[in-house]
């Protein structure tokens, strides 16, 4: 590995001990049932989401790109960023048409990625590297919720939040992720937020429910997650995928949904779960977005929209963000 790629473990060391026996406790053990979605990525997890980005059905990452491939000299030229860092990177895919464009800008020097997948940065951290020579590529394991470690570099900075994964968290979570991104971002810093858009809801639905299975597959994978490291005793075979559209919260569920009554034990946190035929754990919330709203929540919390850009369906919106002066 060459020495342009740091991974910096920030977690602490028995992080899945800690977080995920607090999470199951707090989310699972009474109903509504509920885990956190960051749990979906262990190694396997991050490879089937690199799969569901290929499917027909979800147009998301389609629909991102094509918004990028014509935004991003733009972008660069407006926001002359010398680091860009980004959250929830994955597998750093789309982030290259903006290192393409800030290189060509002549201002790039560093990118920071943050991640609470290590393979996912180890992979990407390994292809961009070779593929970009001169590029330092400093990246962490963390969970942006808890924080957001963006180093001390001298500015703009430019950090990407991308893929609409902001529409993974409520609105509570996402007031106190813009709290903790005003308090990190500096007056000439800027963000790049991805938005996944209110359309119709057949075409949202079988996003999330593709005929392949891919996301199914994702969904239960989380039960792997909890079997492997908390010695659940979860037969997946037992659990249906489910998709909805939760019409007054706009946002999508993914659920698992017992297909029989049934006693699962989570020996790690001393738990036995009394599931009844037809229940469902949440594993997801994918919350959709109206312009007027995000761009109101923004500012609410202390966040200007520049830029609103969407790709020619109209289907996901692209935003150039900076703090209110
Ligand atoms: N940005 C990429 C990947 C989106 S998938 C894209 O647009 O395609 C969501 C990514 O966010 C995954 O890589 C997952 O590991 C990461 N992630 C989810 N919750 C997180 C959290 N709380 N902290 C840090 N990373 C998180
Ligand atoms: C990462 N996140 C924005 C994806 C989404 O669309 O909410 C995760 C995903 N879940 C199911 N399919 C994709």
């Amino acid at each position: 590995m060459t020495d342009r790629f740091t991974l910096d473990h920030r977690l602490p060391q028995d992080h899945l001990a800690t977080s995920l026996r607090t999470d199951v406790l707090r989310g699972l053990a009474t109903a509504p049932r509920t885990l956190p979605s960051k749990w979906l990525y262990d190694a396997r997890g991050s490879e089937l989401f690199e799969q569901i980005t290929e499917l027909p059905e979800y147009y998301p990452t389609r629909a991102e790109e094509e918004i990028l491939t014509r935004r991003a000299p733009e972008i660069a030229a407006l926001t002359r960023a010398t680091t860009l860092a980004e959250l929830g990177s994955g597998s750093s895919r789309k982030t290259r048409l903006l290192l393409d464009a800030l290189t060509a800008a002549g201002t790039l020097r560093q990118y920071a990625p943050l991640d609470v997948s290590p393979s996912a940065l180890l992979d990407a951290g390994q292809a961009l590297c070779r593929d970009y020579p001169r590029l330092q590529v400093a990246a962490s394991v963390t969970d942006f919720e808890q924080e957001l470690p963006l180093g001390e570099e001298p500015g703009p900075r430019l950090l990407a939040f991308l893929g609409s994964t902001i529409g993974n968290l409520d609105p509570a979570q996402r007031q106190s992720f813009y709290a903790a991104l005003r308090h990190t971002l500096s007056a000439d810093d800027a963000l790049l937020l991805g938005a996944d858009l209110v359309k119709d809801t057949t075409r949202l639905v079988s996003a999330y429910d593709d005929s392949q299975g891919v996301t199914a597959a994702f969904n239960k994978n989380v039960l792997n997650v909890l079997n492997r490291e908390l010695d659940a005793d979860f037969d997946l075979d037992t659990f249906d995928h489910l998709a909805l559209w939760n019409e007054p919260e706009e946002r999508i569920e993914m659920h698992l949904r017992s297909r029989r009554a049934q006693q699962v034990k989570i020996p790690a946190v001393d738990l036995v779960l009394d599931l009844a035929a037809g229940e469902t754990l949440r594993t997801e919330i994918s919350s959709k977005f109206r312009r007027e709203t995000l761009t109101a929540e923004l500012g609410a919390n202390g966040f200007t929209v520049r830029r609103w850009w969407t790709d020619t369906a109209g289907r996901f919106g692209l935003l150039l963000v900076v703090p209110t002066h």
